[in-house]
């Protein structure tokens, strides 16, 4: 506080000795409010951050590291923006649904140029506060005119702000069987039997690629049946696609799921982020979409949509989705990009078998096979809660509660004090 302004205050307190017994009562609003637990993905990060040993490794959120743990920003988002700062752009307010090439470029990304629901029109997309606003907007879309249940079915596990999201829109939210932890792999089975006793007509968030937390995805083949499964149960898929191209380092191959669907014959609701797949974590950019009957549908849609986002933040903000539309939109640069998230994916895919070989190198006789064989931005450990804790206290290695690491955190510089680490708490 300012020199002159608690001199101030000293008179003031002096003057009237009441001033204290104002100032509790003024200050006293809030007095039933109780401390909130810290996020439990977020909340890691600020524990890591509190952390004096130099060996500390934060391998709680999902965001990419290069191989000397330092964030990375792709060269082609360089490129974008010096680009669009050449372009001496003005700063006016964006349109409620936001850039309309940007949503173009987002669902032709998502579903392929040949997409026969982008020919005609059959998709409402709309620009959202990335991955989490895709969700947000979808979740209050469904809330105010799905027809039917408003049950959502999640996976078990499933990203830690998927039930909240659901639920602060007024969904119910339940969940589907989908890891195993015998296998640390899909529980195709029990996922299907769950699935068949799902009620008629309600909605089924599916994670398109790199599931989160578990690194685990269906093969194409379980994908098909999936589909069928899901279309004689009349469920309505709610995809969260948040990793494409991160998870094989190929954009088709990771949309492939997606794509599956509406080839099927489905109607779907997609989020969209580039928060990793661009590297765009803090712009905030993402997509919603609802894919529809026809041109007239898609209108209605996107009118009521843009009537919920209106009061919830007016319209996005512009930055994210110039350089996505930048790089999308110029053949070099997108050529560059594609590049680019390949070697993330394969940094990534990399590090993986050289976690594993260490950990034989330490002499661990256990099966770390899932390691290697999941996919993504996470590896489920399968470490329990007091391992993990172990983790944390013994060898600064932090990470969720879950067992859930971010593979994206190891480097070719600390993995070998992982290994061990991870290997003094399993032996
Ligand atoms: C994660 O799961 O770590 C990321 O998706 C970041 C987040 O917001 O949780």
């Amino acid at each position: 506080m300012a020199l002159r302004q608690t001199a101030f205050l000293f008179t003031l307190n002096k003057r009237s000795p009441n001033l204290n017994y104002v100032a509790q009562r003024l200050g006293s609003w809030w007095s039933q409010v109780e401390m909130g637990p810290p996020d439990a993905i977020l909340g890691v990060t600020e524990a890591y951050k509190r952390d004096t040993n130099p060996n500390k490794i934060n391998l709680g959120v999902g965001a990419y590291r290069d191989d000397n743990g330092k964030p990375y920003v792709l060269p082609c988002v360089r490129k974008a923006e010096s680009q669009i700062a050449a372009k001496n752009l003005d700063k006016e307010y964006s349109p409620i649904s936001g850039s309309a090439d940007f949503c173009k470029y987002s669902i032709q990304l998502a579903l392929g140029d040949d997409s026969e629901v982008v020919k005609s029109g059959r998709n409402a997309t709309v620009q959202t506060i990335s991955g989490t606003g895709a969700l947000r907007v979808g979740a209050a879309f469904l809330k105010g005119f799905y027809p039917f249940s408003k049950t959502v079915y999640i996976p078990s596990p499933s990203w830690g702000n998927h039930t909240p999201i659901f639920k602060h829109s007024g969904m119910d939210v339940k969940s589907y069987k989908f890891y195993d932890p015998k296998s640390c792999g899909f529980d195709f089975e029990g996922a299907c039997n769950d699935i068949m006793s799902i009620p008629e007509k309600s909605i089924i968030l599916l994670h398109a690629c790199a599931h989160n937390p578990t690194g685990v995805d269906p093969t194409p083949e379980q994908w098909q049946e999936l589909s069928n499964l899901i279309k004689k149960k009349n469920l309505f898929p709610f995809f969260d696609m948040a990793y494409q191209g991160f998870a094989s380092g190929n954009i088709d191959k990771d949309a492939h799921a997606v794509r599956l669907f509406l080839k099927e014959g489905h109607n779907i609701a997609l989020c969209q982020s580039y928060a990793k797949n661009m590297g765009l974590y803090g712009e905030r950019v993402g997509a919603f979409s609802i894919t529809t009957a026809d041109n007239d549908e898609t209108a209605r849609v996107l009118s009521q949509i843009k009537i919920l986002i209106r009061p919830m933040y007016s319209n996005p903000p512009i930055n994210g989705a110039r350089i996505v539309s930048e790089i999308l939109g110029d053949s070099k640069l997108k050529a560059d990009w594609l590049l680019e998230v390949k070697e993330m994916a394969n940094r990534i895919i990399s590090v993986r078998s050289k976690l594993r070989e260490n950990l034989k190198k330490e002499g661990s006789t256990r099966n770390w096979q899932h390691i290697t064989d999941q996919i993504g931005m996470f590896c489920f450990t399968g470490l329990n809660a007091e391992q993990v804790d172990k983790l944390v206290k013994e060898h600064s290695v932090y990470l969720t509660k879950d067992g859930r690491i971010s593979m994206a955190g190891v480097t070719s510089k600390n993995v070998e004090y992982l290994a061990h680490a991870i290997h003094q708490v399993t032996k």
